[in-house]
């Protein structure tokens, strides 16, 4: 028994039979558009039908719930170019063009100019340029077209982990095959190191099946690649996890870096996945110091628990104490910080490019040698460019 969709159905717009050929507008949209048009329509966005309009973009960046007062917490919409504004009319239905293919078609039910001072201030929490999603947000075009939209086809998958690919419908008939009643969903953007196990393996022990749904869509830079990602999630699952009670597929959103926002965000597309419960810890969905360590966590008191109905677990900063011998957090652990192994991201990315394994308290050598690999192979690959 998987959770209900948000706002009770699960959207399908995904015509693959049809095409778009009798429409003579097209406009070109960008990879962040792509994702969250095939996003849309396959339901991982429910309710969503289309691109937000004016009104409810405005209701989403204040309130942070739809018009029909939906909980809904990220912008979904379609940013274009002034010129491309002004190629459409409102009233128009015209074809969503991603380097030079056809993926699906837009009605056009409106078009605004909105404020991204304060897109910028109400979700991602600052102005600052250098923060990678309000970076996004400027470059995007300035003027948002809204409407409902189909898919005609989907983008390429990556060969190298095609197969885990999985449309809520799929994840939810997947759940039930397994008898699972509680599911819970794990996001990720990073390999999976101790203290994510410890939390998953901690969350895993009351509910009967784990989801891991890493994100996989556009992330920056300094983020590790997804195909090296995925080959080192598979190799951990092999390794550490009980394949009867774990279930992975990729989440092939783009990464906001929106912290508590986005922590909202993603519960309740897990919950369109299937999952009746999701993990928050430490720092959810943030980049450097912007959020607090627990925003992510708190964001959730505003609202209420029939209105997300997913069930939150949160979990405080785990680390491995050397003393205690185990995995551990400020909540089970007596010792002093200088018994934690803690290492940051910008640390171990530093370690693997050097090729320095880090410690099997902080990842598991499987993973730490997929990581070196990739690592090795992706500097070679930027040397030959
Ligand atoms: S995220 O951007 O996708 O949230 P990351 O992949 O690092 O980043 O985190 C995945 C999940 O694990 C998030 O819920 C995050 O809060 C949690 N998390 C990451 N590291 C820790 C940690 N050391 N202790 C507790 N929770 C953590």
């Amino acid at each position: 028994m998987t959770s209900r969709p948000h706002g009770g159905v699960l959207i399908n717009r995904q015509h693959f039979n049809e095409n778009a050929s009798d429409l003579k507008h097209g406009i070109m949209i960008d990879r962040v558009a792509l994702s969250d048009l095939e996003l849309i329509a396959n339901g991982t966005y429910s309710p969503l039908t289309g691109f937000l309009d004016e009104e409810n973009y405005y209701s989403v960046v204040e309130k942070m719930r739809l018009v029909n007062g939906l909980a809904w917490t990220i912008p979904i919409t379609l940013p274009v170019t002034e010129r491309t504004a002004d190629s459409v009319s409102v009233g128009d239905k015209v074809k969503l063009i991603y380097e030079g293919d056809v993926y699906g078609t837009l009605e056009v039910t409106g078009k605004f100019r909105p404020d991204k001072r304060i897109e910028a201030e109400k979700v991602y929490l600052t102005t600052d340029r250098a923060h990678p999603g309000v970076r996004r947000l400027t470059e995007r075009g300035d003027v948002y077209l809204s409407g409902p939209i189909e898919l005609l086809r989907r983008s390429a998958r990556p060969a190298e982990y095609v197969n885990d690919f999985l449309d809520p419908a799929e994840t939810r008939r997947l759940f039930e095959e397994r008898g699972w009643r509680t599911i819970v969903g794990f996001q990720t953007r990073n390999p999976i190191h101790r203290a994510h196990e410890h939390i998953q393996k901690t969350a895993l022990e009351t509910v009967d099946g784990l989801f891991i749904n890493p994100l996989v869509g556009e992330t920056k830079k300094d983020d590790i690649p997804a195909d090296i990602r995925m080959r080192s999630y598979h190799v951990l699952i092999d390794h550490y996890y009980v394949k009867e009670r774990t279930a992975l597929a990729v989440f092939p959103a783009a990464m906001r870096y929106a912290g508590p926002r986005e922590a909202v965000f993603h519960a309740i597309c897990r919950k369109n996945f299937g999952c009746t419960h999701f993990i928050v810890g430490r720092d959810h969905a943030g980049v450097k110091d912007y959020y607090g360590p627990y925003d992510a966590q708190k964001i959730f008191s505003n609202f209420t628990r029939e209105e997300l109905d997913i069930e939150t677990m949160f979990f405080e900063n785990s680390y491995y104490c050397t003393k205690c011998g185990s995995m551990a957090s400020n909540k089970t652990c007596p010792h002093d910080s200088s018994f934690h192994v803690s290492l940051s991201g910008t640390k171990v990315r530093g370690m693997l490019r050097d090729g320095i394994r880090p410690p099997e308290t902080f990842s598991r050598p499987e993973v730490v040698q997929v990581l070196i690999d990739g690592t090795k192979s992706e500097q070679e690959a930027h040397l030959a460019e």
